[in-house]
C-alpha cells in the first residue's frame, strides 16, 4: 500500500516571537519560499503525492490559500485543524480518517532537508513498524535523542534530556506502519502535558520494532527554532541557489521531475505565476 504524508504545522512558534505572533511558523520564509515548500518537497522527492496538512484553526485557511488542493502540483492535499497544541503524536489522531489502512510517513513543517533523499525513499520501501534517523548536532539536549550500541542497537530514546547520550538528535521525519494510528490512540500526556513522538517511538521499541537510520554527512537537517538558526537556514539555501542557479523545494519543479505533471501541465500552472524571478525559473526548466 502506499504511504500517505502528513505535515504537522501547529505549535504556537513562541521562540520566534514576534515574528509568529501573526501567523505561524511554517510560513515565514527560509529565503526565497515558505517554509513549509520545503518539507511537502521532501515528501514529494520521496514519492508520496497524497499528503494532509495539519494546522492550528488561524493559520489552517491560510496554509489553503497557499497550497491549494495540490493538483497544480500533481498531488493531492487535505486539511485538518489540530484545535489545541496536543503534541505531534496527536496528528495521528488528527489524522485518523485520512490514514485510513496505509503506512504513514510525517514530517514536522519546519524540518529542512537538503541533500539525497535515498535514506527517505529506502526507508518508506522497507519499512516494518517505525523508521526514525539520527543525526550528529552540537545541542542534542534541544531534540528527541537516540542512543546507540556499538553494533547500531537502540539502548535509549530521550526527549530533550538535560544530560544527553548521544549526539544523535532524532530528526522530526518519522516512517511508520499502520499500527502508529492505535499506538497513539492508547498514548496519555507526557511531562509537557503534550502526546510525545518519543512515547510513540518507546512502544515500537517494546515491540521490537523500531529502526534507527543513522544519517551522517551528505544529508543537511536545518534547524528553523530561533530567529539565528532561521537566518542560517536561509543562508544556506540561499548559497546554495545562488552557486549552482538551482532551487531547492521548488515545488513545481519536484512535480515535473517527479512525472506528477506533465510538461504541458507544468508549463500552464507556471504561466498562472505571477511574474517573478520564483516564475522565470521555472521557465527556464522547459521550452515555453
Ligand atoms: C520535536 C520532537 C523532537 C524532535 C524535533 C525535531 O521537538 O519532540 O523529538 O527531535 O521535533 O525538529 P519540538 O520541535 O517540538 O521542540
Amino acid at each position: 500500500m502506499t504511504t500517505k504524508g502528513i505535515i504537522l504545522a501547529g505549535g504556537s512558534g513562541t521562540r520566534l516571537h514576534p515574528l509568529t505572533a501573526a501567523f505561524s511558523k511554517q510560513l515565514q520564509p527560509v529565503y526565497d519560499k515558505p517554509m513549509i515548500y520545503y518539507p511537502l518537497s521532501t515528501l514529494m522527492m520521496a514519492g508520496i503525492r497524497e499528503v494532509l496538512i495539519i494546522s492550528t484553526p488561524q493559520d489552517t485557511p491560510i496554509f489553503e490559500r497557499l497550497l491549494g488542493d495540490g493538483s497544480r502540483f500533481g498531488i493531492s492535499l487535505s486539511y485538518a485543524v489540530q484545535d489545541q497544541p496536543r503534541g505531534i503524536a496527536d496528528a495521528f489522531r488528527v489524522g485518523q480518517a485520512f490514514i485510513g489502512a496505509s503506512p504513514v510517513c510525517l514530517i514536522l513543517g519546519d524540518n529542512v532537508f537538503y541533500g539525497k533523499l535515498d535514506f527517505l525513499r529506502n526507508a518508506l520501501t522497507s519499512n516494518s513498524g517505525a523508521t526514525i534517523f539520527g543525526y550528529p548536532v552540537t545541542d542534542p539536549q534541544r531534540y528527541g535523542v537516540v542512543e546507540l550500541d556499538a553494533a547500531g542497537r537502540i539502548v535509549s530514546i530521550e526527549e530533550k534530556p538535560a544530560e544527553p547520550r548521544s549526539n544523535l538528535a532524532i530528526p522530526g521525519l518519522y516512517v511508520y506502519s499502520n499500527d502508529v494510528v492505535e499506538i497513539a490512540a492508547s498514548l496519555t500526556p507526557g511531562r509537557r502535558g503534550e502526546l510525545e513522538i518519543t512515547d510513540v517511538h518507546r512502544e515500537y521499541m517494546q515491540r521490537n520494532n523500531l529502526h534507527v537510520q543513522p544519517l551522517g554527512r551528505g544529508i543537511a537537517w536545518l534547524d528553523t527554532g530561533t530567529p539565528e538558526s532561521l537566518l542560517d537556514a536561509s543562508t544556506f539555501i540561499h548559497a546554495i541557489e545562488k552557486r549552482q542557479g538551482l532551487k531547492i523545494g521548488c515545488l513545481e519543479e519536484v512535480a515535473l521531475h517527479q512525472g506528477f505533471l506533465s510538461q504541458d501541465a507544468f508549463r500552464e500552472c507556471v504561466r498562472k505565476l505571477p511574474h517573478s524571478d520564483y516564475r522565470s525559473y521555472c521557465e527556464s526548466l522547459v521550452v515555453m
